[in-house]
Protein backbone atom coordinates (compact mmCIF):
# COMPACT_ATOMS: atom_id res chain seq x y z
CA UNK A 1 0.00 0.00 0.00
CA UNK A 2 1.27 3.17 -1.41
CA UNK A 3 0.10 7.04 -0.73
CA UNK A 4 -1.26 8.17 -3.79
CA UNK A 5 0.14 12.08 -3.81
CA UNK A 6 4.05 9.43 -3.44
CA UNK A 7 2.75 7.54 -6.63
CA UNK A 8 2.05 10.29 -8.79
CA UNK A 9 4.99 12.35 -7.10
CA UNK A 10 7.46 9.45 -8.06
CA UNK A 11 5.99 8.63 -11.59
CA UNK A 12 5.68 12.57 -13.06
CA UNK A 13 8.77 13.28 -11.90
CA UNK A 14 7.32 16.00 -9.52
CA UNK A 15 7.21 17.42 -6.07
CA UNK A 16 4.55 16.03 -3.79
CA UNK A 17 2.91 19.47 -3.10
CA UNK A 18 2.62 19.82 -6.93
CA UNK A 19 1.15 16.16 -7.20
CA UNK A 20 -1.22 16.90 -4.32
CA UNK A 21 -2.38 19.64 -6.30
CA UNK A 22 -2.77 17.61 -9.19
CA UNK A 23 -4.99 15.14 -7.23
CA UNK A 24 -7.18 18.28 -5.59
CA UNK A 25 -7.69 19.05 -9.52
CA UNK A 26 -9.73 15.66 -10.40
CA UNK A 27 -6.75 14.90 -13.08
CA UNK A 28 -6.35 11.55 -11.00
CA UNK A 29 -8.22 8.85 -11.24
CA UNK A 30 -7.75 5.49 -9.03
CA UNK A 31 -9.77 2.75 -10.92
CA UNK A 32 -11.37 5.01 -13.47
CA UNK A 33 -12.92 7.05 -10.59
CA UNK A 34 -11.53 10.26 -9.94
CA UNK A 35 -9.81 10.68 -6.72
CA UNK A 36 -9.51 14.08 -4.68
CA UNK A 37 -7.58 12.65 -1.44
CA UNK A 38 -4.01 12.60 -1.63
CA UNK A 39 -3.68 10.23 1.42
CA UNK A 40 -5.36 7.53 -0.46
CA UNK A 41 -3.62 4.60 0.11
CA UNK A 42 -3.33 2.68 -3.22
CA UNK A 43 -2.90 -0.98 -3.95
CA UNK A 44 -0.33 -2.51 -6.49
CA UNK A 45 -2.95 -3.48 -8.32
CA UNK A 46 -4.79 -0.45 -8.84
CA UNK A 47 -4.75 1.40 -12.29
CA UNK A 48 -4.02 5.37 -11.44
CA UNK A 49 -4.13 7.15 -14.58
CA UNK A 50 -3.59 11.40 -14.49
CA UNK A 51 -4.78 12.83 -17.67
CA UNK A 52 -5.47 9.20 -19.61
CA UNK A 53 -2.02 8.33 -18.78
CA UNK A 54 -1.33 5.28 -16.56
CA UNK A 55 1.10 5.24 -13.84
CA UNK A 56 3.01 2.55 -12.13
CA UNK A 57 1.42 1.89 -8.75
CA UNK A 58 3.84 -0.12 -7.46
CA UNK A 59 6.28 0.98 -4.58
CA UNK A 60 9.49 0.08 -6.33
CA UNK A 61 9.98 -1.11 -9.69
CA UNK A 62 12.36 -3.47 -11.51
CA UNK A 63 13.59 -2.66 -15.06
CA UNK A 64 16.06 -5.18 -17.36
CA UNK A 65 17.76 -2.94 -20.27
CA UNK A 66 19.97 -4.19 -22.65
CA UNK A 67 22.26 -1.99 -22.50
CA UNK A 68 23.63 -1.01 -25.91
CA UNK A 69 27.53 0.04 -26.35
CA UNK A 70 28.22 3.98 -26.24
CA UNK A 71 26.11 4.70 -23.06
CA UNK A 72 27.29 4.98 -19.56
CA UNK A 73 25.54 3.63 -16.64
CA UNK A 74 24.85 6.33 -14.01
CA UNK A 75 21.27 7.89 -13.36
CA UNK A 76 22.51 11.33 -15.42
CA UNK A 77 24.94 13.07 -16.60
CA UNK A 78 25.97 16.44 -18.49
CA UNK A 79 28.30 15.21 -21.09
CA UNK A 80 27.10 11.80 -22.00
CA UNK A 81 23.96 9.57 -22.47
CA UNK A 82 22.84 7.48 -19.34
CA UNK A 83 20.68 4.17 -19.53
CA UNK A 84 18.18 6.16 -17.51
CA UNK A 85 18.01 8.47 -20.72
CA UNK A 86 17.10 5.62 -22.87
CA UNK A 87 13.93 4.81 -20.74
CA UNK A 88 11.08 5.39 -22.58
CA UNK A 89 9.23 8.18 -20.67
CA UNK A 90 6.42 5.66 -19.29
CA UNK A 91 8.87 3.98 -17.28
CA UNK A 92 10.62 7.18 -16.63
CA UNK A 93 10.49 7.64 -12.65
CA UNK A 94 12.08 9.88 -9.95
CA UNK A 95 14.84 7.70 -7.96
CA UNK A 96 15.54 5.02 -10.92
CA UNK A 97 19.50 4.21 -10.76
CA UNK A 98 21.15 1.50 -12.33
CA UNK A 99 22.42 -1.52 -9.97
CA UNK A 100 26.02 -1.89 -10.90
CA UNK A 101 28.32 0.00 -13.48
CA UNK A 102 28.99 -1.60 -16.55
CA UNK A 103 31.53 -0.21 -18.60
CA UNK A 104 30.55 2.62 -21.91
CA UNK A 105 31.50 -0.17 -24.14
CA UNK A 106 29.97 -2.88 -22.16
CA UNK A 107 26.71 -4.54 -23.82
CA UNK A 108 24.00 -6.77 -22.17
CA UNK A 109 21.85 -6.99 -18.57
CA UNK A 110 21.54 -3.98 -16.56
CA UNK A 111 19.25 -3.69 -13.59
CA UNK A 112 17.43 -0.49 -13.30
CA UNK A 113 15.33 0.26 -9.75
CA UNK A 114 14.62 2.58 -7.16
CA UNK A 115 14.66 -0.36 -4.54
CA UNK A 116 18.48 0.38 -2.82
CA UNK A 117 17.78 -2.40 -0.50
CA UNK A 118 17.50 -4.44 -3.02
CA UNK A 119 20.03 -2.74 -5.46
CA UNK A 120 22.72 -3.25 -2.38
CA UNK A 121 22.05 -7.25 -1.63
CA UNK A 122 22.18 -7.67 -5.07
CA UNK A 123 25.56 -5.98 -5.83
CA UNK A 124 27.19 -7.08 -1.72
CA UNK A 125 30.20 -9.41 -3.12
CA UNK A 126 29.06 -11.54 0.37
CA UNK A 127 25.57 -11.88 -1.37
CA UNK A 128 27.26 -14.02 -3.73
CA UNK A 129 25.00 -13.34 -6.33
CA UNK A 130 26.57 -14.15 -9.85
CA UNK A 131 26.67 -12.79 -12.83
CA UNK A 132 27.08 -13.98 -15.99
CA UNK A 133 29.56 -12.48 -19.26
CA UNK A 134 30.40 -13.74 -22.38
CA UNK A 135 33.90 -11.88 -23.37
CA UNK A 136 35.42 -11.77 -27.12
CA UNK A 137 39.14 -12.19 -26.76
CA UNK A 138 42.02 -11.12 -28.95
CA UNK A 139 43.63 -14.19 -28.03
CA UNK A 140 42.55 -18.01 -26.42
CA UNK A 141 42.38 -18.78 -22.78
CA UNK A 142 44.24 -22.06 -21.64
CA UNK A 143 44.32 -24.14 -18.53
CA UNK A 144 46.45 -21.97 -16.80
CA UNK A 145 44.36 -19.00 -16.27
CA UNK A 146 41.14 -21.21 -15.87
CA UNK A 147 42.37 -22.56 -12.71
CA UNK A 148 43.63 -19.16 -11.83
CA UNK A 149 40.57 -17.45 -11.88
CA UNK A 150 39.54 -20.69 -9.92
CA UNK A 151 41.79 -19.63 -7.06
CA UNK A 152 41.01 -15.97 -6.83
CA UNK A 153 42.92 -13.66 -9.19
CA UNK A 154 45.52 -11.21 -7.09
CA UNK A 155 44.60 -7.48 -9.32
CA UNK A 156 46.97 -4.66 -7.36
CA UNK A 157 46.74 -5.64 -4.06
CA UNK A 158 43.53 -7.53 -4.30
CA UNK A 159 42.78 -11.40 -4.49
CA UNK A 160 39.44 -11.55 -6.53
CA UNK A 161 36.93 -14.00 -5.48
CA UNK A 162 36.79 -17.28 -6.60
CA UNK A 163 35.73 -16.84 -10.61
CA UNK A 164 34.51 -19.51 -13.30
CA UNK A 165 36.26 -19.46 -16.87
CA UNK A 166 34.81 -21.67 -19.86
CA UNK A 167 35.29 -21.64 -23.58
CA UNK A 168 31.20 -20.55 -24.57
CA UNK A 169 32.61 -20.62 -28.86
CA UNK A 170 34.15 -23.38 -30.95
CA UNK A 171 37.72 -22.27 -29.48
CA UNK A 172 39.37 -20.44 -26.62
CA UNK A 173 38.53 -17.13 -28.03
CA UNK A 174 35.15 -16.63 -26.30
CA UNK A 175 34.63 -16.96 -22.73
CA UNK A 176 31.75 -17.59 -20.66
CA UNK A 177 33.01 -15.39 -16.86
CA UNK A 178 30.97 -16.09 -13.80
CA UNK A 179 32.25 -13.35 -11.43
CA UNK A 180 30.39 -12.14 -7.64
CA UNK A 181 32.32 -9.02 -7.22
CA UNK A 182 31.80 -5.94 -9.43
CA UNK A 183 35.33 -4.42 -8.99
CA UNK A 184 36.32 -1.63 -12.26
CA UNK A 185 37.53 -3.07 -15.10
CA UNK A 186 37.38 -6.61 -13.61
CA UNK A 187 37.05 -8.98 -16.67
CA UNK A 188 38.94 -6.80 -18.60
CA UNK A 189 41.70 -6.65 -15.69
CA UNK A 190 41.73 -10.31 -14.84
CA UNK A 191 42.48 -11.35 -18.89
CA UNK A 192 44.68 -8.53 -18.71
CA UNK A 193 47.02 -9.76 -15.97
CA UNK A 194 47.44 -12.96 -18.73
CA UNK A 195 48.08 -10.79 -21.85
CA UNK A 196 45.03 -11.09 -23.28
CA UNK A 197 42.66 -8.05 -24.03
CA UNK A 198 39.31 -8.36 -23.93
CA UNK A 199 37.64 -6.75 -27.30
CA UNK A 200 33.78 -7.24 -26.80
CA UNK A 201 32.02 -7.73 -23.19
CA UNK A 202 28.45 -8.44 -22.95
CA UNK A 203 26.54 -9.60 -19.67
CA UNK A 204 24.32 -11.76 -20.11
CA UNK A 205 22.64 -13.30 -16.24
CA UNK A 206 22.15 -11.85 -12.60
CA UNK A 207 21.73 -14.46 -10.73
CA UNK A 208 19.29 -17.29 -12.47
CA UNK A 209 18.06 -14.74 -14.50
CA UNK A 210 18.92 -14.50 -18.17
CA UNK A 211 18.53 -11.17 -20.20
CA UNK A 212 15.64 -11.71 -22.16
CA UNK A 213 16.75 -12.07 -26.08
CA UNK A 214 14.01 -10.46 -27.35
CA UNK A 215 15.24 -7.15 -26.26
CA UNK A 216 17.25 -4.81 -28.76
CA UNK A 217 19.96 -2.72 -27.74
CA UNK A 218 18.79 0.10 -25.72
CA UNK A 219 15.07 -1.81 -25.15
CA UNK A 220 13.73 -1.96 -21.79
CA UNK A 221 11.01 -4.15 -19.97
CA UNK A 222 9.95 -4.71 -16.72
CA UNK A 223 11.10 -7.71 -14.20
CA UNK A 224 8.05 -9.77 -13.16
CA UNK A 225 7.92 -10.63 -9.74
CA UNK A 226 8.71 -14.63 -10.08
CA UNK A 227 11.88 -13.80 -12.56
CA UNK A 228 12.73 -11.05 -9.73
CA UNK A 229 13.38 -13.86 -7.14
CA UNK A 230 15.80 -15.49 -9.82
CA UNK A 231 18.35 -12.86 -9.46
CA UNK A 232 18.78 -13.46 -5.79
N1 LIG B 1 34.10 -6.25 -16.08
C1 LIG B 1 34.58 -5.30 -16.90
O1 LIG B 1 35.78 -5.24 -17.17
N2 LIG B 1 33.71 -4.41 -17.43
C2 LIG B 1 32.40 -4.43 -17.17
O2 LIG B 1 31.66 -3.59 -17.69
C3 LIG B 1 31.91 -5.43 -16.33
C4 LIG B 1 32.78 -6.34 -15.78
Amino acid sequence: MERLDKLVSLNLNITRKEARSLIKSGCVSVNSKVEKSSDFKCDEDDKISVGGKELNSKKFVYIMMNKPSGVICASEDKNEKTVIDLLPDSMKRKGLFPAGRLDKDTTGFVLITDDGEFAHSVLSPSRHVEKTYIAKLDKPFDENIINEFENGVELSDEKLLPARLEAAGGDFTTAKIVIKQGIYHQIKRMFKKYGITVVKLNRTKMGNLSIDESLAPGEARYITDDELLLIK
